[in-house]
């Protein structure tokens, strides 16, 4: 119970990387509020949280929305008092070869993406330092803002903006207490990569990562327990990424030199 009495905010936490994370930090003792466009889901997802107890919501919100952001904060602040601990995770996925980008897609990236991302980290921001009492911020950024990828120009961008912001976070709110850090998952078996990543990504994913496999939502969760908890509180404007290895890898190939698989 590494969480107890904590409020911990959840964008996009109706499925996949959010929905684990808002498993994980219920473990923990932590009051979650689950927040989603798919507000249905956000409700189905809060209801099966552990430690009922603690009367977890489960919320609508568009985060490439301030208004509908405004209105999500009112509500959690209302209902719970404040919020501890917010993971801005809520994204879309994106694959679209550079030449191909068409403006209004790229618009909707960066939108909810980046835009979206900074509009709620700012809200939960300004709540925190009213509160006084500091607080956690973990942004979930990608291994596609740190690297070139294939189809990651929109995507990639918007990730990059994201990673940046948290520095930038970290040196304005430390004043603050607000505890800032970003996540940069390598690939994740979730409904975001079965659509956006065909046979030739997964192939190319599998030999890219010296693990030789993509994570989970939960290897993700485990992270964001621990930038969430106490345990991480002298980790600060860092990116922490989980993926396998691949940001780090070099040369690779078998102990008997053979063509990457
Ligand atoms: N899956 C991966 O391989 C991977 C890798 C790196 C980073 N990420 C990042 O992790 C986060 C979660 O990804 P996932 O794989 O779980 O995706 P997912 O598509 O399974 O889940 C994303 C959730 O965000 C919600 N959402 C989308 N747009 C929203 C909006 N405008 N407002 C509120 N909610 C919105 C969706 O309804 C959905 O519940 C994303 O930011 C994604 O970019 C994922």
């Amino acid at each position: 119970m590494r969480l107890d009495k904590r409020v911990a905010l959840v964008t996009g936490g109706a499925r996949g990387i959010g929905f684990a994370i808002s498993k994980a930090l219920a473990r923990e003792g932590a009051r979650i509020v689950v927040a989603d466009v798919n507000v249905d889901g956000a409700k189905a997802a809060a209801a099966a949280l552990e430690n009922a107890d603690r009367d977890h919501l489960g919320l609508r919100v568009d985060v490439a929305d301030q208004r509908s952001v405004g209105e999500l904060m009112d509500e959690v602040v209302r209902r719970c008092g404040g919020m501890d601990i917010l993971i801005n995770n809520a994204g879309i996925g994106g694959n679209t070869p550079f030449l191909d980008i068409k403006l209004e897609d790229w618009q909707r990236m960066i939108s909810i993406n980046l835009t979206g991302a900074f509009i709620v980290a700012q809200s939960v921001s300004r709540q925190m330092v009213k509160q006084g009492r500091g607080g956690k911020i973990i942004n979930i950024a990608s291994l596609s803002g740190q690297r070139g990828g294939n189809g990651r120009g929109a995507y990639g961008a918007a990730k990059a903006g994201l990673e940046l912001l948290t520095k930038v976070m970290a040196v304005e709110l430390a004043q603050h207490r607000i505890n800032v850090n970003n996540i940069a998952p390598g690939a994740i078996e979730t409904e975001m990569a079965k659509t956006a990543h065909d046979p030739a990504t997964r192939r190319a994913y599998e030999y890219l990562i010296p693990m030789g496999r993509y994570g989970t939502p939960e290897e993700i969760a485990d992270a964001a327990v621990f930038l969430s908890s106490d345990e991480s509180r002298y980790v600060h404007g860092h990116t922490l990424n989980v993926d396998g290895g691949f940001r780090e890898a070099g040369l690779m190939f078998g102990p008997d030199k053979t063509p990457p698989r």
